[in-house]
C-alpha cells in the first residue's frame, strides 16, 4: 500500500476518561508516571492499520476456560458476553479478544503470583475468541476470587477479568480489566479509581444478563467494550 500522507487519525480521549499516568494511591505509578509533557504523535498508516485475524487462528475450544482440562473446575461458572464496537456503535467484527483471570481461589497460573491461596489443576485461567461479524463474543469460565496485594494495608483487588483486544488498527489495542456489578471492593480500589470520570470507570463493570444466563448452569454477565473515541472503555493502569 501507498502511503499519500492523507490518513485520518483516531480520535484523541476526552480528559479524565482514561487512567491518570499519576495516581499516587496506586503507588506504583510515583515510580513510572512521566516526569515530562507528553507529545502527541500524529496517527500514519502504522497506527490506522494493524493486524487481521482469521477464524483459524483462534480454535473455538479456547472460548471455555472450564473445557480446558479433563476435569471441571472448581468454582461458579459463568458466561460474559457483549459487543465490540467503535464509537459510533459499529461493530467490529472478526477480531481478538484475549483473556486472563484468576481462578475461584484468587490465584494465578503463573510463577510470580504468591498468593496463599490454592491452583486448580483444571484451570489455567486463559482464553481466546474472535468476535462474529456483529462483534459479538461470548466466553464460558469461572467467577474469579479477590486476591490480596501489597499497594496499602490490607489491600484486596475486586473480581476482575483481563482483557486484551486489537479492534482494525494499532490505535484501537485496548487492555483492561473487567469488573463485577455490586464489589464492595471497588470503592477502595486504586485501579479501578484511577480513570477519574465516573461514567467511564463504570463502563468497566460487567452488568448481569438473565439473557445470557444458563439454567441450572451458569450466570451471565454482558460486557460491552467500545474502542477509540467517545464512550471508550478506559485502559487499565497496569503496572
Ligand atoms: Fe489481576
Amino acid at each position: 500500500m501507498r502511503f499519500n500522507g492523507d490518513v485520518q487519525g483516531y480520535r484523541r480521549t476526552a480528559s479524565g476518561t482514561q487512567p491518570e499516568y499519576l495516581h499516587p494511591s496506586y503507588t506504583s505509578s510515583l515510580r513510572r508516571a512521566p516526569t515530562l509533557p507528553l507529545v502527541a504523535i500524529p496517527h500514519t498508516l502504522s497506527e490506522i492499520t494493524g493486524p487481521q485475524f482469521n477464524p483459524d487462528d483462534v480454535p473455538s475450544h479456547l472460548s471455555d476456560l472450564t473445557r480446558q482440562h479433563p476435569g471441571e473446575p472448581l468454582g461458579e461458572r459463568i458466561i460474559v458476553s457483549g459487543q465490540v464496537s467503535d464509537e459510533d456503535g459499529r461493530a467490529i467484527g472478526h477480531t481478538l479478544i484475549e483473556l486472563w483471570q484468576a481462578n475461584a481461589a484468587g490465584r494465578y497460573l503463573h510463577a510470580e503470583d504468591r498468593h496463599d491461596a490454592p491452583l486448580d489443576p483444571n484451570f489455567s485461567g486463559c482464553g481466546q475468541v474472535l468476535t462474529d461479524a456483529q462483534g459479538r463474543y461470548r466466553f464460558v469460565t469461572i467467577r474469579p476470587g479477590c486476591y490480596p496485594w501489597r499497594n496499602h494495608h490490607n489491600a484486596w483487588r475486586p473480581a476482575h477479568i483481563h482483557f486484551s483486544l486489537f479492534g482494525p488498527a494499532f490505535a484501537t489495542r485496548l487492555v483492561t480489566q473487567m469488573y463485577f456489578p455490586g464489589d464492595p471492593l471497588l470503592l477502595s480500589d486504586p485501579i479501578y479509581n484511577c480513570t477519574a470520570d465516573e461514567e467511564a470507570r463504570k463502563r468497566l463493570i460487567s452488568a448481569f444478563d438473565w439473557e445470557t444466563t444458563i439454567p441450572e448452569t451458569a450466570l451471565g454477565y454482558r460486557f460491552n467494550i467500545v474502542l477509540r473515541g467517545r464512550e471508550q472503555t478506559p485502559l487499565e493502569a497496569a503496572p
